[in-house]
């Protein structure tokens, strides 16, 4: 059991209500607000409510505050007390797939721009790839690799991980420049690559590379460290090494032998818990 991967899509509206000279209670254009959450809904994958829906949720909710609304007090800040939560799940194969994955270069989308929060892990950077993962899923593809927002050029990330291609003794991975999550199982991986003799290069990987490479994977704490069978970029589908002769399933060994216990952590990579509380007080 590890801690879960997360994601969250929410989509939010906001209108005003007045209370006019004559002291009536109205609403400015409900339903164009009704329209763009159903826009907006289409975008993330989810079920809007009917514009019928929507303005009655919306006058039931007037309704019930008009004798608030005495501070007018509205905007964009950060909020002055959060909660942290920690929550688990069990974890099976991320990608239901016992092959290698075969992914399709996202050429529409964009899911990060310079400048953004695709560095960081912010729920918001869910929902631009949850439209275009269930576009490529329904085509039979397992993810989607993105391209960067600037030139549309250089890989980027999967829609969970981190991804790295291999020539030679070669290992290329797009460098870490405020636009793809700086993965814990990325560092790692390099890291075990170099200790076996490998070259890591964080760098700019063009588009135009994945016709070179011989190998292709991905990289993350839910699909540890996983082949890719092929990517396919419009028409063009190339395959790469995988299975038993591939370095992908190789690192793959290493890493898994770590944290499992296998081999010795010499890294002290490993945090280990007392469990003092013990693991039957959960099972009963
Ligand atoms: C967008 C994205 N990129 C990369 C990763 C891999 O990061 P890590 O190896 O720390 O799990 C994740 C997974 O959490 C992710 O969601």
């Amino acid at each position: 059991m590890h801690a879960m991967e997360s994601s969250f899509f929410g989509l939010f509206e906001g209108l005003k209500a007045y209370r006019t000279q004559m002291g009536r209670i109205t609403l400015f254009r409900p339903e164009q607000n009704a329209l763009r959450m159903q826009m907006g809904a289409d975008r993330l994958c989810m079920t809007p409510p009917s514009v019928d829906q929507f303005v009655e949720a919306v006058t039931q909710t007037v309704i019930a505050n008009k004798k608030w609304g005495v501070v007018a007090v509205l905007g964009i800040a950060s909020a002055p007390e959060y909660m942290f939560v920690v929550y688990v799940s069990p974890v099976g194969n991320y990608h239901k797939v016992s092959s290698g994955l075969n992914l399709k270069v996202d050429h529409t989308y964009r899911r990060a721009h310079t400048g953004g929060t695709g560095g960081v892990k912010s729920c918001t950077n869910y929902s631009p790839v949850v439209k275009s993962l269930r576009e490529a899923k329904s085509a039979g593809f397992s993810d989607v690799l993105f391209l960067d927002a600037a030139t549309g050029r250089n890989i980027e990330e999967v829609s969970t991980c981190n991804i790295f291609v291999v020539k030679e003794n070669i290992l290329s991975t797009p460098p870490i420049s405020g636009t793809i999550l700086p993965g814990i199982t990325r560092k790692s991986i390099s890291e075990l690559a170099r200790d076996i003799g490998y070259q890591v290069q964080e760098r700019d990987v063009s588009v135009d590379e994945l016709l070179e490479a011989e190998e292709v994977f991905c990289k993350g704490t839910a699909v540890v460290v996983r082949a890719v069978e092929s990517v396919t970029f419009y028409e063009t589908k190339i395959k790469y090494i995988t299975g038993e002769n591939a370095l992908s399933t190789k690192l793959h060994v290493m890493l898994t032998n770590i944290q499992m216990g296998v081999v010795e952590d010499t890294k002290d990579w490993m945090v280990e818990i007392n469990d003092t509380i013990g693991i039957d007080t959960f099972l009963n």
